[in-house]
């Protein structure tokens, strides 16, 4: 049952009709207050229901009715003064000691569960302390969502604005103004220039810390490798062991070798603390009792075929049979967490009125945070709130009233496929430490209930004791390219946690070195100093920076920017027909690079209109990132003095700078099936979502596979197969595989060397 999830897309069609069917048969005059009983015949003709679609079996009566008479406690959510709020989090009777532990020791590792005050209180006391005063304060989030939700709690609770005094930092997202007590802004700066000191305002009050992502910070360390305007660096949600945590555990230790007054703290619900410990020179365990309360937990007798579906009938269970708390249900991605809250909203709307109201709420990280603070509201009385979020709620959220949580069992990962050389997300069981701490979220406020869709068995045969860490499974690209480019060029041995398969390191070096990103001895070249500056994938930065000696670098920020969003066609479901019609209209012959590029320019002729974008069935929202991602890649643009020049209606010119960063990316037309890719010669299909999908010219490039019940590619270009002589330099990449290039030894052991040869590099 764990690995039919890759066709869960399919299912979800075929189940259609039977879901239509259960939600014609759901009994109408179930009219009744949920926290009334209900006639034992409705009940009973509930459970069939549920147990016709195969969800419950009889021999789960754990899940029982609600009882009788009680009524929601929504009081005790209403908001107490900031102050009493602070001091009640069970992290507050510990804030001398932590503080002491720090000044005893530089690195110090702080384990608390969720909700204890890691995030939104360490820092804080940090800043009270006086640790503002000798630099700033930075906290890292692996999760844009959780760096802004956060910075936004603590301005409140400092009692200013955000962006004035609590500022954040997310990749294209800068959120500090003029008045930002720290001035400083090392986003984006140039290099070589290192960051002034910081610049306090003669404000009496301590300066608040900084929350940012973990890739901003990563960024910061590309200009400045000593971090020398941090006074405390914590690397928050270590657990989660993103790339980016992972690479800044090492370069923060060495900075700490380097600099005796930085301070380290690395802030983890669970976390094997011991092999931290032993990682960051046996540094001292701080660990914060919890205060959580017992979690009943369910298991499904069979495996679930489809794991969607038996999701969200139990959230109609819990919903319509259990007492008063709210159910926060994990999900793998946005475009399932919409659909499912749409499915979840018709059946509820198919209930009638007087079924009591589920207030459904979606959580991702692409979503508005002005959106996501919704989450935080508390359900009126009488009313349940049902969340449905990706991994973020598993520990970077907080959601008070949580009492069940529903639990699939499968995550989004981001997986490396060595096969086709790239990233791919891939919905993959969740590991044993995952569903513990999903389970933990219906603990906070009271005892709960969890209900895993997935069978004991399976939780203790099948799911991995820990997760992997991403640094282990995804493509190091960008990674790669931003440690040579701070002047490390011994990957292999550079002091990870848990270092990298060394095939994926050795692959990464490959792609920079087709991309001309660096030279024969694996050194940087001035390309790949210029492309490393760029939040962007290599093959992105590349193509963007060709464009501009193709001169149609206007067009391809618009194109890079549009394909750093997501979902810019909204689709749904009962005007599916329409929509389809209007994107059509959009559709370029070159194929889906340029059609986005005539989205764009459609809405910029319609002065960014946003009516327009609902007449044309475009999300308004991912239009208004693409716009802000093209302004932060202009200014970078500009500091650089990259040209930028229209190509007018030249889409030749486009389409080779196209070529130039993703030549790898080339399949030609199969006379038997789909298409072959060039390099890897795997069979692949154009997605029927591209506006090539009908076409099928001979030789197309594509932007990504994505895996579903095929290997399909998303964003495609026609090309003509010439320019990837001409266009692609390196691209012959089959020789290229066989003389692999081996990092070189640590030339520069001088910790201070890296600046000199900084100089020394390029062509
Ligand atoms: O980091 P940790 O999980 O230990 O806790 P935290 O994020 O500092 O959260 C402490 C408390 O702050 C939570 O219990 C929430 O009540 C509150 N909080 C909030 O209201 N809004 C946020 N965006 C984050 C936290
Ligand atoms: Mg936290």
């Amino acid at each position: 049952a764990m690995t039919q999830s890759g066709l869960v897309k399919e299912r979800k069609i075929q189940q259609e009709a039977q879901r239509n069917a259960m939600l014609d048969s759901i009994p109408k005059d179930l009219n009744r207050g949920w926290v009334d009983p209900m006639p034992e015949a409705n009940e009973r003709h509930i459970a069939q229901e549920l147990r016709g679609i195969g969800l419950m079996g009889s021999e789960l009566p754990e899940w029982k009715r609600a009882s009788m008479g009680e009524r929601p406690s929504f009081g005790k959510f209403s908001k107490k003064p900031i102050k009493e709020q602070r001091e009640e989090l069970p992290i507050y009777r510990f804030r001398a000691d932590i503080l002491r532990a720090l000044t005893q020791n530089q690195m110090l590792i702080v384990i608390g569960e969720t909700g204890s005050g890691k995030t939104t209180q360490m820092t804080q006391y940090l800043a009270e302390e006086g640790y503002a005063a000798r630099g700033r304060i930075g906290c890292t989030q692996p999760r844009r969502v959780a760096a802004s939700s956060v910075a936004k709690r603590v301005a409140e609770e400092f009692g200013c604005r955000l962006g004035e005094e609590v500022g954040y930092s997310i990749r294209f997202e800068d959120c500090t103004g003029p008045d930002t007590i720290i001035k400083s802004v090392a986003r984006l700066r140039a290099p070589g220039i290192l960051p002034s000191r910081l610049s306090l305002t003669s404000s009496a009050r301590p300066a608040p810390p900084r929350y940012m992502t973990d890739g901003m910070l990563l960024r910061e360390c590309l200009a400045d490798r000593d971090l020398s305007s941090y006074s405390v660096i914590m690397l928050d949600e270590a657990h989660e062991r993103t790339i980016h945590t992972d690479v800044l555990f090492g370069l923060v230790k060495d900075c700490c070798r380097r600099r005796p007054d930085l301070k380290l703290i690395v802030t983890s619900a669970t976390l094997d603390a011991e092999k931290f410990s032993a990682y960051f020179n046996n540094c001292p365990i701080f660990t914060i009792p919890g205060r959580t309360h017992p979690v009943e937990i369910f298991y499904a007798k069979e495996p679930e075929a489809d794991y969607l579906d038996a999701a969200l009938v139990t959230v109609m269970q819990i919903h319509l049979t259990e007492q008063p708390g709210d159910i926060l249900l994990f999900l793998t991605g946005q475009e399932e967490i919409d659909t499912s809250c749409e499915i979840l909203y018709e059946r509820m709307k198919a209930l009638g009125s007087r079924v009591p109201k589920l207030i459904i709420l979606p959580v991702y990280s692409a979503l508005p945070s002005e959106v996501q603070t919704r989450i935080f509201d508390p359900a009126p009385p009488g009313t349940r709130k049902c969340i449905l979020a990706t991994n973020i709620a598993e520990a970077s959220l907080t959601i008070d009233g949580i009492k069940f949580v529903v639990d699939p069992g499968f995550a989004k990962q981001n997986c490396f496929n060595p096969r086709l050389g790239m990233d791919s997300l891939m919905v993959t069981p969740i590991s044993q430490a995952s569903a513990r701490q999903r389970a933990g979220r219906a603990g906070r406020t009271g005892p709960g209930k969890c209900y895993r869709l997935y069978t004991e068995a399976a939780y203790k045969n099948e799911l991995l004791p820990n997760t992997v860490p991403e640094i282990q499974r995804a493509n190091l690209g960008n990674t790669v390219l931003m440690l040579k480019a701070m002047g490390i060029n011994d990957l292999l041995n550079f002091d990870f946690m848990d270092p990298p398969p060394r095939q994926t390191l050795l692959s990464a070096l490959e792609n920079l070195y087709a991309l001309e990103a660096l030279d024969d001895e694996g050194l940087l070249t001035r390309l790949g100093r210029k492309m490393a500056e760029f939040p962007l994938e290599p093959p992105l930065s590349k193509m963007l920076i060709t464009s501009v000696d193709l001169r149609c670098s206007d067009e391809i920020l618009t194109v890079v920017a549009m394909l750093s969003v997501e979902n810019v066609f909204y689709r749904p479901k009962e005007k599916q027909a329409q929509a389809d019609q209007k994107k059509a209209k959009f559709f370029q012959p070159e194929g889906d690079h340029l059609t986005f590029l005539a989205v764009f320019q459609a809405w910029q002729h319609n002065g960014f209109s946003s009516p327009w974008c609902y007449e044309n069935f475009i999300q308004v929202r991912a239009m208004r990132r693409a716009q802000d991602v093209r302004k932060q890649l202009l200014t970078i643009m500009d500091r650089y003095k990259l040209d930028v020049v229209s190509a007018g209606k030249n889409f030749n010119r486009i389409r080779q700078a196209i070529v130039a960063g993703f030549f790898n990316h080339a399949a030609r037309r199969d006379p038997t099936e789909g298409y072959k890719s060039l390099v890897e010669n795997q069979t692949v299909y154009i997605h029927p979502s591209s506006a090539l999908f009908q076409k099928n010219p001979e030789y197309v490039l594509y932007h990504e596979l994505v895996l579903t019940t095929k290997e399909y590619m998303r964003n495609v270009c026609q090309i003509d197969p010439r320019w990837l002589t001409q266009f692609a330099p390196s691209s012959t990449s089959k020789r290229k595989k066989q003389e692999r290039i081996e990092p070189l030894y640590n030339r520069y052991q001088d910790p201070n060397a890296w600046r000199i040869s900084k100089q020394r590099r390029g062509r």
